[in-house]
């Protein structure tokens, strides 16, 4: 397994499992089961996913040591106090300590919640803390406002969403970008370029897609409920693309660069 290191000296496994829209319950379980038996050491879920109490089962369930595997969960921003939810988090998960607690997106501006989540870590309920769906603009303001930099800026990153403005101001501040959604949810799978790429790679359009991210040193949490899958988007640390094909997939980008985190906001 690969990591990449946080600047509070945590390291973040390269590779995760994204369990975004995936139901609660067998569903959820089976897919961070199989995950776990597959190599994954490393977990993405949130409190507005409700299927944390699911991870957690199949944590336990799966038998492999909890300081082996690295857990982020997201504070829900429409909820007041980022201590009491990540004591709930935790509950939930049947964990004593997160990994990683991300602000989800910064509804009601950005830095309300970073006293809170800072808290949170001085408390011990999270290793490390982040943000999630910030913009460049949000990350000056939580900087300025807070006495710690947050570690990770998760947002929705792929070579058609290559937003290498924000990916630049994180790297300013020290902050990681992690992505979310590097398939497009699925949508960049059948492109056209992307599976020129996988034919010339030899590889899978996942695979192409996923590896792009990988190679720029992001961390990636591809989701997906199927096994074969999950293990197929493990399979990247085992080739690399060459210039011209890294070269082919930036030029899908359609956020111009933007230094954006999300083209809409779907909070008030
Ligand atoms: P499923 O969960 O049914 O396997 P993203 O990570 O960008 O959000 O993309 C997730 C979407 O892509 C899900 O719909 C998932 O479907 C699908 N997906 C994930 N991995 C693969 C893969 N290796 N091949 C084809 N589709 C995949």
């Amino acid at each position: 397994m690969e990591f990449v290191k946080l600047a509070d000296g945590n390291q973040l496994p390269l590779l995760g499992l994204g369990v975004w829209q995936v139901p609660d319950g067998g569903t959820c379980e089976q897919a961070v089961r199989w995950a776990l038996e597959l190599g994954y050491r490393h977990i993405d879920t949130a409190q507005a996913y409700g299927n944390e109490a699911s991870v957690g089962r199949a944590l336990r369930d799966s038998g492999v040591p909890r300081d082996e595997v690295f857990i982020t969960t997201k504070f829900y921003p429409g909820s007041q106090d980022p201590v009491a939810e990540a004591e709930q988090s935790l509950r939930k998960l049947g964990v004593d300590q997160v990994d990683l607690y991300l602000v989800h997106w910064p509804q009601r501006g950005p830095a309300w919640a970073w006293p809170g989540m800072e808290r949170a870590r001085e408390r011990g309920l999270a290793k490390s803390i982040g943000v999630s769906n910030f913009g460049a603009d949000d990350l000056d303001q939580v900087v300025a406002a807070g006495s710690v930099v947050p570690a990770v800026n998760q947002i929705q990153f792929s070579a058609v969403e290559y937003r290498q403005g924000l990916v630049g101001a994180c790297r300013r501040h020290h902050i990681v970008p992690e992505a979310y959604s590097p398939l497009g949810t699925g949508r960049h799978l059948g492109n056209k370029r992307v599976r020129a790429v996988a034919e010339h790679a030899g590889r899978t359009p996942a695979q192409v897609l996923l590896r792009w991210c990988v190679q720029r040193g992001i961390p990636i949490i591809p989701k997906s409920t199927h096994r074969e899958r999950i293990a197929e988007n493990a399979q990247v640390f085992d080739f690399t693309l060459s210039d011209e094909d890294m070269a082919a997939l930036d030029a899908l980008d359609r956020t111009k660069g933007t230094s954006k985190a999300l083209e809409r906001r779907w909070w008030r």
